[in-house]
């Protein structure tokens, strides 16, 4: 996609690859490396430029390979190491970049140093690693804090120590799983460094990382203000755990050593991270000439199906991060939330029963929307199928740590996880050898209508759109273009233009709406004949002049200004 003088990542389509449940290779029902590696043809005639791999690392797997045990090796459940090495050498011949992801923030309570921690005692330099500390109360039976965890309860956990005895408490800001680093602890940051350079070595083109926003927290670990605030919303809040300004160092640090490996190899290697913080302006921070090079964009994927939000949340985009001369990335799915077709189903009313045509209308156009923006995009795998959310999955299958501590099925995050549909009419769709019964989650009999193998053969799917949308975003000389113009258009549609060639516009109505360039459109969501836009659908064109003078498409009247100068953000 990019061209020569642009690193790869900064107009990259990424695919997350979501492990266990992309393809199976052994036979055991949870996907792993070697079916990964056998994914790899489908991705590059997909046509992306690469794969984020979830963790594949020694892991108890409370939370999916999130509480990592070992950070160089590979969990017998997803292959081994030389795995990782075929996969990346198979990847790379057929062009795909690989970034793996890493989880800084925590680890899990059986890596080694967190049970030499809990052996050693109160005081000691292994606890120095973590957060341990005293409770309060006569018997210090109270935790130290009143921090609350993502998923749910305290985000403290009392141990017992060596002599069996009550003891300190360990900080984890998700599950009781997975406890904190101390990142005021230089050994953290120097095993760290090791850990990226042991799979730079290997190959890799980069990272993915986990909780971006986490690792330092108020050195006097005070209470919350509001902690009820910190346990609802499953993204970042707690201004005392999240987003502290020390954390940029070890982004510089990152970024430095990364540097290192493209200044001896030639190859850009890339940081995204998982950076959800409350504004733009907050995102911008982290993506400095020497922080990490993307972040994700979550505000897209939290707005609702709306033509001014989407125009809001792109325009403040654009004029927060792009302005600084940091890409957006930009992102509708991923193994955390509800998949776009099932979310874009609901209705504006209260009540109103959901419309799965009009939710599978609504990615389809959302889907085209994002792949025209300037910037990179990460797609999550199934997106590209239209494949819905599995919102009934029987309660006893649920295994997702979310639902453990809140007791709240709505809040799990399975129904986007379930493995893919590969080919066949029953389950387990060609995603594994293993009878139905062993995949780790089951799939449902209406998967057989969304399967790769059926949809390829079908000219007007939704791979076929994603195929089309990819070929034509690499071809497309003004899609290389890194800013938009934003087009006059009724307030129901969002419509731009780039490189003055380009037109991408958005009805974002159940209604037919005159289309806002003449012309047959090179790409679009759904039919777009006569000059109509179909309700709930996109579509791309290519102008032999700029849409202000055709002479019937109105005047452009606002342009976002891209010349990429850096602002200069202080600390
Ligand atoms: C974000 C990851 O995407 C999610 O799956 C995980 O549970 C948390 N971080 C904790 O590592």
């Amino acid at each position: 996609m990019a061209t020569p003088s642009v690193p790869w990542w900064r107009d990259a389509v990424m695919y997350q690859v979501y492990l266990r449940s992309f393809r199976d290779g052994n036979g055991d029902g949870v996907g792993d490396l070697r079916g990964a590696r056998a994914g790899l043809p489908y991705l590059a005639t997909l046509g992306v430029d690469g794969l984020w791999l979830s963790p594949c690392f020694p892991s108890p797997q409370h939370d999916h390979g999130y509480d990592v045990a070992d950070y160089c090796a590979v969990d017998p459940l997803f292959g081994e190491l030389d795995d990782v090495d075929r996969l990346l050498a198979d990847a790379h011949a057929l062009g795909l970049k690989v970034i793996l992801d890493v989880v800084p923030n925590h680890c899990s309570t059986e890596h080694p140093r967190f049970r030499e921690a809990v052996l050693a005692g109160p005081g000691s330099v292994a606890r120095e690693r973590f957060h341990f500390a005293d409770g309060h109360g006569a018997d210090g039976e109270l935790p130290p804090n009143n921090w609350r965890a993502m998923f749910g309860g305290p985000a403290w956990t009392r141990i017992q120590e060596a002599d069996g005895r009550p003891g300190q408490w360990y900080l984890h800001m998700f599950t009781p799983h997975q406890p904190d680093w101390n990142w005021r602890n230089p050994e953290v940051a120097n095993h760290f460094d090791d850990v990226l350079r042991f799979w730079l070595d290997r190959g890799v083109d980069g990272f993915r990382i986990d909780v971006a926003v986490g690792l330092f927290k108020h050195p006097a670990l005070p209470d919350s203000p509001d902690p009820a605030a910190d346990e609802e919303a499953r993204d970042a809040v707690n201004p005392l755990a999240w987003n502290q300004p020390e954390v940029h160092q070890v982004w510089r640090r990152w970024r430095a050593i990364c540097d290192m490996y493209t200044a001896s190899d030639g190859r850009e290697r890339t940081l995204v991270g998982e950076v959800a913080v409350p504004t733009p302006a907050d995102q911008a921070r982290y993506l400095r000439p020497d922080e990490l090079h993307q972040a994700f964009y979550f505000d897209l994927l939290h707005t609702p199906w709306d033509a001014s939000a989407f125009r809001q949340r792109i325009g403040a985009a654009m004029r927060d991060i792009a302005s600084t001369g940091a890409p957006v990335t930009w992102v509708l799915n991923n193994h955390d939330q509800q998949r776009t077709v099932t979310r874009y189903s609901r209705g504006a009313v209260l009540g109103e029963k959901p419309d799965a045509d009009r939710g599978t209308a609504r990615a389809r156009a959302a889907a085209l929307l994002m792949l025209a923006l300037p910037g990179s995009a990460y797609l999550y795998q199934g997106e590209e199928l239209g494949l819905p959310e599995v919102t009934d999955l029987p309660p006893e299958v649920l295994t997702d740590p979310i639902v453990t501590a809140t007791g709240e099925p709505d809040r799990g995050r399975d129904g986007c996880r379930v493995p893919l549909p590969w080919s066949g009419t029953q389950a387990p769709f060609g995603f594994s050898d293993a009878p139905p019964e062993r995949s780790w989650l089951p799939q449902p009999g209406w998967f057989a209508r969304y399967t790769v193998q059926r949809l390829r053969g079908d000219g007007g799917s939704c791979w076929h759109l994603y195929r089309d949308a990819l070929q034509l975003r690499r071809s497309l000389s003004p899609l290389h273009d890194p800013g938009l113009h934003w087009l006059p258009s009724p307030p129901e549609v969002v419509a731009f233009a780039r490189g003055g060639k380009f037109v991408c516009a958005v009805n974002f109505s159940d209604a037919q709406v005159t289309a806002p360039v003449c012309g047959k459109p090179v790409l679009s969501s759904l039919p777009c004949d006569d000059g109509k836009l179909a309700a709930n659908s996109a579509a791309w064109w290519l102008v032999d002049n700029p849409p202000h003078a055709c002479g019937q498409c109105p005047p452009s009247h606002e342009t976002v200004d891209l010349t990429v100068t850096w602002k200069g953000l202080g600390d």
